[in-house]
């Protein structure tokens, strides 16, 4: 209750005459914890350079990159006053969340920016479980490129750990990627730089987990662990691979899959992905996290350190996560139709598109900060892509008409993936955030069940800024 309600409530009891059933003292109400975004120094290039100034979230003291890991039990309230002490408004999205739009964060659509010193309550009840995170979402590609950034965890429904065949111990690894020069310091002429908007996006050239790197990651020989991968960079997708260690996914974008051996994990911007991994008796300083970083190669980003008493290698088949059961299922045969067709970046770009209401060619795009389009529409934020109704199910065709990989994050609902023409994913998989190559088309699906508008764009944060970005309105 808020205290101008508990006003209300008071002066209305005393109107009544029922002074008799106002409570002597407050009613039991914890202060709202704190969710502070200010300027921090972190560690994130190897001992031996220097610390880098970086945004972050702190819940007490200093920020830390990643933001504070926010952790509770799948149907539990989510209190959170945002502090801005940044020099930039900003706002917190609980990334995958199926959240009441009022809180989802994305400013100026479901809020206003939060104005340096200014603050917002964030409350809501998270009630699917998996793997999430939080991050800001006003000018996203500058202020999740600057660390505002955290795990959001959601427990299991039910015991997992520590039953048979589960895994004994769980990892968070929030994986980010960091442009630096050689003092360590963040390159900030290339927020809005428009040659990387137009290509790949703004990729880093520092890879760190859990805000460091190279770490070393402790664990005990031969025991079954999960590791719950975030990837919080803006636009490197994260190939990534575990060998030796028998990796079996377990979940996608917090989403339990049945257990399936994978060799390569690809986690494009704001993917997750939840494995178990089988420690060796016998770690090996080659025990690693490796990514491939575009070449093909594999390098090494995190080694698994032996510490502690071995445990027995776990004979069992991975136990599968509880379902949710909390996500109503498509229904095709009365679904809406929309289709989705992206277009711009460099090579192709595109003949013309609207924005701000005029159509403009390549050029005139350009000049305005543009190079992307959906459906034809630069930056669509003036009307919603599609209406539909609330409960029905909507069917989605996306088509990548460009010549660069995007990684799609509809707000507010799951998807399921009905088919795809490459490789990135699996028919059948649910998911908050999709990868789709050039010249691909994928189909998803999903219930319109969540009232409000909600965002729908480019997790390669410098893309969303340049154009690829629109809104859907559920209602
Ligand atoms: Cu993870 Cu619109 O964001
Ligand atoms: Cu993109």
């Amino acid at each position: 209750m808020t205290s101008r309600s508990r006003r209300t409530f008071l002066t209305g009891a005393a109107a009544l005459g029922g002074t008799a059933l106002v409570p002597r003292i407050a009613i039991a109400q914890s202060a709202m914890p704190v969710l502070r975004a200010a300027p921090a120094m972190a560690q994130l290039a190897p001992a031996g350079y220097p610390a880098t100034p970086v945004w972050s979230y702190a819940t007490d003291g200093a920020g830390v990159i990643p933001g504070p890991e926010i952790r509770l039990r799948a149907g539990e309230r989510v209190r959170r006053q945002l502090v801005n002490d940044l020099p930039q408004p900003t706002a917190v999205h609980w990334h995958g969340i199926r959240i009441q739009n009022a809180m989802d964060g994305a400013a100026p659509l479901t809020q206003a920016p939060v104005l340096p010193g200014g603050s917002f309550d964030y409350d809501f009840v998270a009630r699917d479980p998996g793997t999430y995170w939080y991050h800001s979402h006003n000018r996203g590609w500058e202020q999740v490129a600057r660390g505002l950034a955290g795990p959001l965890i959601v427990e299991d429904r039910e015991p997992w750990l520590g039953e048979p065949g589960a895994a004994s111990r769980e990892l968070t690894l929030v994986l980010d990627d960091w442009l630096l020069d050689a003092n360590a310091e963040l390159i900030e002429d290339r927020w809005d730089d428009l040659h990387a908007a137009a290509h790949g996006g703004r990729i880093g050239n520092t890879v760190t987990v859990n805000g460091m790197a190279y770490p070393d990651l402790d664990v005990r020989p031969g025991e079954r662990v999960r590791l719950r991968l975030i990837n919080t960079a803006t636009a490197r997708i994260m190939p990534l691979a575990l060998p030796g260690l028998s990796p079996r996914l377990i979940a996608l974008d917090g989403h339990p899959v049945i257990p399936r051996e994978v060799e390569m994990i690809i986690l494009g911007p704001a993917q997750r992905a939840d494995v178990v991994v089988d420690m060796p008796l016998e770690l090996e300083a080659q025990t690693a996290l490796l990514i491939d970083p575009g070449n093909g190669e594999r390098v090494s980003i995190a080694s698994f350190a032996a510490t502690g008493q071995r445990t027995e290698p776990s004979e069992e088949t991975v136990l599968p996560l509880p379902a949710w059961g909390t996500l109503p299922a498509p229904d095709l045969a009365t679904s809406q139709r929309e289709t989705l067709v992206m277009e711009g970046g460099a090579m192709r770009g595109m003949s013309e598109a609207i924005y701000r209401g005029e159509t403009m060619d390549f050029r005139g795009l350009a000049s305005n900060g543009m190079v992307w389009a959906f459906n034809g529409v630069a930056h669509g934020m003036d009307a919603p892509m599609f209406r539909a109704e609330r409960g029905r199910t909507v069917h989605l065709e996306m088509t990548n008409r460009s010549m660069f990989p995007h990684a799609i994050h509809l707000h507010g609902h799951h998807f399921e993936v009905l088919a795809r023409s490459g490789t990135l994913n699996t028919p059948g998989d649910v998911r908050d955030t999709v990868l789709i190559g050039a010249d691909e088309t994928l189909e998803i699906a999903f219930v319109a069940d969540n009232p409000g508008k909600w965002m729908l764009h480019c997790h390669m944060l410098s893309h969303q800024a340049s154009g690829m970005m629109g809104w859907f309105e559920v209602g």
